[in-house]
């Protein structure tokens, strides 16, 4: 299985901040926030890789990320010349596709919750022929992809951004599909807001019960890292339960490792280079 990691986008919520540089590598406490997604790819044991970016952005990213060999994953990258759409991302990819399912995680989502890695599991050898999307109950659900429940609590359809929505359940920003989204994507066409809609995707898969919908409970945080108050929560977040813990998450090398990627020695060469970081005295405390 491929993934692409959609890391483009304006990011004008976050402005001045983002006038001059990608949202995806501002910090989410200790680390840039496009290591949660990349490790979140990492725990499902995906190692083939597309980051799409905007063109200003993409060689910041290819300078901190490289071709990912550092991570035992294999990193390719795209333009996005304009943010048309989450849906666009099938179309930038369709060669690096090929005949393979693929995920999508967005950049500026972040991820955490024992029981994470079964579930994207799953996900990812359901994906030969079903795609999987994740609902997360959220206060405000007029932000995103809402999932519409019928009274017995059957899933009715997803509704993207809709002024009264159905229920609290969001749509995360992290999908598997078969290779047929490649061509369904083709079919989408921009909404009224202008954008090639995942939404419209979903529906599809929805409309051919194609779909598998799978619902993170309490025990797991889906943040967003969208405004200013939310990028703030989100490193606190992190700092709190890394502190608590005395764990890291979203440490790449470090889950790398755990998925027999790299080796022993390969982490402590890389975590030498961070030896002045909490980060890298964490690997090498933990790895010599
Ligand atoms: P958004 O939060 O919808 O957009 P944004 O990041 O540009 O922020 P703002 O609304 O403040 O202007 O995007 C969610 C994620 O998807 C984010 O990681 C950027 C990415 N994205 C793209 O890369 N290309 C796109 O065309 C869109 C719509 C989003």
């Amino acid at each position: 299985m491929k993934a692409i990691i959609l890391a483009g986008g304006v990011g004008s919520r976050l402005f001045p901040i983002t006038k001059g540089i990608s949202k995806q590598l501002l910090p989410i406490y200790d680390k840039p926030m496009i290591y949660y997604p990349l490790s979140v790819l990492l725990l499902a044991g995906i190692q083939e890789i597309l980051l799409i970016s905007t063109p200003s952005d993409l060689p910041l990213f290819k300078r901190l990320l490289d071709d990912g060999s550092q991570w035992g994953m294999n990193l390719s990258y795209a333009e996005q010349d304009q943010p048309n759409g989450i849906a666009e991302a099938f179309l930038i990819g369709s060669s690096f596709i090929g005949e393979d399912p693929v995920a999508l995680i967005l950049g500026d989502n972040l991820f955490y919750g024992a029981g994470l890695e079964n579930l994207l599991v799953k996900a990812k050898y359901s994906a030969s022929n079903k795609a999987t999307i994740f609902g997360y109950h959220v206060e405000n659900p007029e932000r995103y992809g809402v999932i519409s429940l019928d009274t017995q609590g059957k899933v009715e359809g997803i509704e993207e951004k809709p002024l009264k929505p159905k229920s609290n359940f969001a749509v995360v920003g992290l999908y598997f599909y078969p290779n047929s989204v490649v061509e369904i994507a083709k079919q989408v066409q921009p909404s009224s807001r202008g954008e090639l809609e995942i939404t419209e995707i979903n529906q599809t898969y929805l409309d051919q019960q194609n779909l598998n919908i799978e619902f993170l409970g309490q025990g797991y945080a889906w943040l967003d890292t969208g405004t200013h108050e939310s990028l703030l929560e989100a490193s606190q977040f992190i700092q709190t339960i890394e502190k608590r813990q005395g764990l890291k998450i979203g440490c790449l090398e470090e889950l790398a490792f755990q998925k027999g990627f790299i080796s022993q020695k390969q982490i402590i060469q890389q975590a030498k280079v961070l030896e002045n970081t909490s980060y890298g005295k964490y690997l090498i405390k933990r790895y010599s």
